[in-house]
C-alpha cells in the first residue's frame, strides 16, 4: 500500500530506491508499468513512468485510467503528475517549473472516463478548479523559483504545434502546453483522488520562438537536465503533502459513485 503516488514523465522512469514492483490488475488492461512501491522522505510512494520504462507509449496511447485506478487500489490518495511543457510566454523559461491552476483539453480520441455506464454508472465530476489545492500550495512552497499558476493547454500530440495554432494559444492567454495533462487530472478527480501537475518547462514552443520549432531532442535534453532539481523537490514535498481529507476526496459525494469510491477504501 502507498499514500501518495508519482507518474513520472519522459525522461523520469524511476525514483525510488529499493522499491518493489507491485502486481495490479484494472479493469481499463495494464498500467503504462507495475506500479514500484518505495519510500520516500518516510511516505509510502507508489511510482509509475507515465510513457513506460521505456518510453514506448507515446501521449495518445497511455492509459491514463489503469494508472490513476492502480494508484487508487494502492490507497494513493494524492498524485504528482510531473511533465515536460513547452512555454506560450517569453518570460517562462527552459528549466521553469510551473505549478498550473487550469487546463485546457484539446485532445481527442482517448479513453477519458472511468465511468464508461456499463461496468460503473454515469458520473459527472466536476473539474471548474482541476488541481488539488493542498497540492498546489505545498509544491509552490518548496522553493521560491516556483511559478505558481498558470493554463496548460493540452494537445493531442505526438506532433508539436504549427506556429499558428502556437500563436492562437498564446493568444487566447495560455501559458503552458502539453500532451499528457488530459484526461490525467480528470480521471484522479473521478477517482476523489488529490491531483497537482508539476509542469517543466523545456522550450519555447513555436509560436512565441523563432527558428525551426521545438525538438524531440531539445525536450529530452532540457528534461533531463531538470530531472536531478525536480526529484530533489518532489522529495521534499513528498516529506509535507497533507494526506488527511481534502475537497478532492469528496469529488463524487452524491453521485451514483459515492458508495463505490469512499475515501477509507
Ligand atoms: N512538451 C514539451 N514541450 C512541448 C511543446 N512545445 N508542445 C507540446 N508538448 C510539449
Amino acid at each position: 500500500m502507498a499514500e501518495i503516488g508519482v507518474i513520472g514523465g519522459s525522461g523520469f522512469y524511476s525514483f525510488l530506491a529499493d522499491a518493489r514492483p507491485v502486481a495490479v490488475e484494472t479493469p481499463f488492461g495494464p498500467p503504462s508499468e507495475p506500479p514500484v512501491v518505495g519510500e520516500v522522505n518516510g511516505r509510502e510512494v507508489a511510482f509509475i513512468p507515465r510513457h513506460g520504462a521505456d518510453h514506448r507509449l507515446p501521449p495518445h496511447r497511455v492509459n491514463y485510467r489503469a494508472n490513476l485506478w492502480a494508484l487508487h487500489s494502492l490507497g494513493v490518495r494524492t498524485v504528482l503528475g510531473p511533465c515536460a511543457v513547452g512555454s506560450l510566454r517569453s518570460e517562462l523559461t527552459p528549466g521553469t517549473i510551473v505549478v498550473p491552476d487550469q487546463y485546457v483539453d484539446r485532445t481527442w480520441g482517448r479513453e477519458h472516463t472511468v465511468y464508461d455506464g456499463e461496468q460503473r454508472p454515469v458520473v459527472h465530476i466536476s473539474p471548474a478548479d482541476p488541481y488539488c489545492p493542498v497540492g498546489r500550495k505545498t509544491v509552490v512552497a518548496s522553493d521560491k523559483g516556483i511559478v505558481d499558476g498558470g493554463t496548460m493547454v493540452v494537445i493531442n500530440g505526438p506532433r508539436f504545434s504549427t506556429r499558428a495554432e502556437s500563436q492562437w494559444h498564446a493568444a487566447q492567454g495560455w501559458s503552458l502546453v502539453g500532451m499528457t495533462g488530459a484526461p490525467e487530472a480528470s480521471v484522479a478527480r473521478e477517482l476523489a483522488l488529490c491531483y497537482t501537475s508539476v509542469a517543466v518547462v523545456t522550450d519555447h514552443d513555436a509560436g512565441i520562438a523563432t527558428g525551426e520549432g521545438v525538438t524531440q531532442a531539445e525536450v529530452f535534453q532540457v528534461f533531463g537536465r531538470s530531472i536531478e532539481r525536480l526529484k530533489t523537490l518532489l522529495t521534499d514535498v513528498i516529506g509535507r503533502i497533507p494526506t488527511d481529507d481534502c475537497t478532492c476526496h469528496h469529488s463524487l459525494d452524491g453521485t451514483a459513485a459515492e458508495h463505490l469510491w469512499t475515501v477509507t477504501r
